[in-house]
């Protein structure tokens, strides 16, 4: 157990300690000198987390289809993935086949919810379930949650908030869904001590610190007041509803996201082999970009009848994406 600290007022690092204790959304009070790491983007407080708290030949459970920044970074760090699969229309998660897949090897689990790429929100009983196998195994969650304002249906409910769990969840976030600040690679690593020195033993010789002026610019993005995530999430969930139904009409099998903004479906009706042979047509003959999920699998086989698009864009350029497929693509 670690004991935890208290949201401190006086700046310890321009920006980074009011940052932090602005977007913890758990409701617990951390420490922003011992328990708070500022990174560049969540992509690198992935890297850290990884590279800082694995060790070569410690294995990670990944559900997937993961974000592939995780088995790269896992990769870095010398460990070996376990994979629990998510499997559609409703991607639930499978609790025996998850308690298979901990080991007395298992150092960590990576949770990411709202969930890339399939848009699941996990629900508290299923975060009740890894928990437990956490605390049973003790092993370490890493909690990538860069969707957290992004969420349709359900509640996002932060790992680390769940009865002993704090002690051993890295909770992972950042700038760049929740306020369309993707470039300004600003984000987060939350964690008690003895963790978070873990990340920052990697921190200190990926990146080092993070840029002082954009910290400034976090801190004022993080002070949006409530009408910014209202019409934040009212604007999403349209987009979300724009492209769901355009994409069931043109005769895909949608699987409707509850968060994120991204949707998956099924393109099977277009007679392509596969995820990549279909993405490739959409770009080169369509012009429409979306991403091949086989990606995103350890048997590629597992995503080859999926397409990931991304609704972040106006609905303009959406209606524009849809007409395209609905003239572009033939059912066969
Ligand atoms: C699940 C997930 N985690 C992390 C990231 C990277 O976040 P950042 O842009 O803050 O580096 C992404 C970006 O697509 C993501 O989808």
């Amino acid at each position: 157990m670690f004991a935890r600290g208290t949201v401190r007022t006086v700046p310890i690092q321009p920006g980074l300690n009011q940052i932090v204790s602005l977007a913890f959304r758990g409701g617990l009070d951390v420490d922003p000198v011992s328990e708070i790491t500022v990174t560049s983007g969540c992509t690198e407080a992935i890297a850290a987390s990884m590279i800082g708290l694995i060790n070569p030949g410690d294995e990670v459970i990944l559900f997937e289809p993961y974000y592939d920044s995780y088995r790269a970074t896992l990769a870095m760090a010398g460990a070996e993935a376990k994979f629990v699969t998510l499997r559609p229309p409703h991607f639930a998660m499978d609790p025996d086949e998850l308690r298979a897949a901990f080991t007395s090897k298992t150092r960590a689990i990576l949770v990411n919810t709202p969930h890339n790429p399939t848009g699941k929100v996990f629900t508290r009983e299923e975060l009740e379930q890894i928990a437990s196998l956490c605390r049973e195994f003790d092993v370490i969650a890493i909690s990538d949650e860069v969707y957290e304002h992004l969420v349709f249906e359900g509640e996002h409910i932060n790992i680390a908030t769940l009865d002993g769990m704090y002690e051993r969840t890295v909770t992972l976030s950042s700038l760049g869904k929740t306020y369309s600040l993707t470039g300004w690679k600003i984000g987060w690593s939350i964690a008690p001590p003895e963790l978070t020195a873990g990340v920052r033993s990697a921190h200190q010789f990926l990146t080092y610190a993070i840029s002082t002026p954009l910290q400034h610019g976090a801190v004022a993005a993080l002070h949006a007041d409530q009408s910014y995530y209202e019409e934040f999430i009212a604007k999403y969930r349209n987009w979300r509803d724009l492209i769901v139904d355009g994409l069931t009409r043109i005769g895909f099998e949608v699987y409707k996201p509850a968060g994120t903004y991204f949707v998956l479906a099924d393109h099977t009706a277009f007679g392509f082999a596969n995820d990549v042979e279909f993405c490739r047509h959409l770009v080169a003959e369509v012009g429409v970009a979306a991403i091949p999920p086989s990606a995103f699998y350890h048997d590629p086989a597992d995503g080859k009848n999926l397409v990931r698009f991304a609704f972040c864009k106006d609905e303009a350029t959406l209606r524009e994406a849809l007409s395209r497929m609905s003239t572009g693509l033939k059912s066969r």
